[in-house]
C-alpha cells in the first residue's frame, strides 16, 4: 500500500484538543493529514486552547479552508483511507446524515460515505436529543462510526491528556493503526 492518507475534520463543538492530538498522533505514525476546521471551531479552538487556526494548520499535512469546494478532498476520484471528524458538533453530525454538503467538510464526509470509505464522527455532546440520537443511528445504520468523546477509567488516567489519548487511542483502533496510547483491558503495563 502507498502512503495512508486520511482526511481530519474539526467542527464546532467543545473538545477540540481531541482533533489536535489525533492531528499530532497521526503525523507520528507517518499518515498524511489533510485537514479541514469550520468557522465555529475556528472559534472554539482560541477559547479552549489559545490556538490561532495558522497553528493548527501547521500540524497537518495539508489543510483547506471550509468554504473551497473545489479542494481535493471534494472529490471521489482524490484517495483516501476515510475521514474522522474530532470532535463532531451535532450541526455536522445532521448536516452529514442528511447529505447538505454546504461546506467542504460535509461534502468530504459525504463523498467518505458515497465511496464506502471509513468514516469516524466524535460528538461530545451531552445530553442528547431524540434528534441527535435519530442522527447518529442513521448513520449508524450507513456503516459510520460513531465513537463518543467518552473516556473510559480502568486504565487509571492521572491527567486529561490520559484521558484525551484513550479516544485518540480508540479512533487508531478503528482505523486499524497501532499505538500504544492507553493500557487494554488485561495489559499490566504499555
Ligand atoms: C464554546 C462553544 C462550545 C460548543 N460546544 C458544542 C458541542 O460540544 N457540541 C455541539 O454540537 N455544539 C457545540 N457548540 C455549538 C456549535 O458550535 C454550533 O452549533 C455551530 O453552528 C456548529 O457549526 P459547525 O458544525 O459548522 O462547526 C458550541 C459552541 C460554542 C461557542
Amino acid at each position: 500500500m502507498g502512503v495512508q492518507r486520511l482526511i481530519v475534520g474539526i467542527s464546532g463543538a467543545s473538545g477540540c484538543v481531541y482533533g489536535l492530538r489525533l492531528l499530532e498522533v497521526l503525523r507520528n505514525l507517518n499518515v498524511e493529514t489533510h485537514l479541514v476546521v469550520t468557522r465555529a471551531a475556528e472559534k472554539i479552538l482560541e477559547s479552549e486552547v489559545g490556538l490561532e487556526i495558522w497553528e493548527v494548520r501547521k500540524l497537518a499535512s495539508q489543510w483547506y479552508e471550509v468554504d473551497d469546494l473545489s479542494a481535493p478532498i471534494a472529490s471521489g476520484s482524490f484517495s483516501t483511507m476515510g475521514m474522522v471528524v474530532a470532535p463532531c458538533s451535532m450541526k455536522t453530525l445532521a448536516g452529514i446524515a442528511y447529505g447538505y454538503s454546504e461546506n467542504l467538510l460535509l461534502r468530504a464526509a459525504d463523498v467518505a460515505l458515497k465511496e464506502g470509505r471509513r468514516l469516524i464522527l466524535v460528538p461530545r455532546e451531552t445530553p442528547l436529543s431524540s434528534i441527535h440520537l435519530e442522527n447518529m443511528l442513521k448513520l449508524a445504520r450507513m456503516g459510520v462510526v460513531i465513537l463518543p468523546a467518552s473516556p473510559a477509567y480502568y486504565h487509571k488516567p492521572k491527567t486529561i491528556e490520559d484521558l484525551v489519548d484513550y479516544v485518540v487511542g480508540k479512533i487508531l483502533d478503528c482505523l486499524g493503526l497501532e499505538h500504544k496510547l492507553y493500557r487494554r483491558w488485561g495489559e499490566d503495563k504499555f
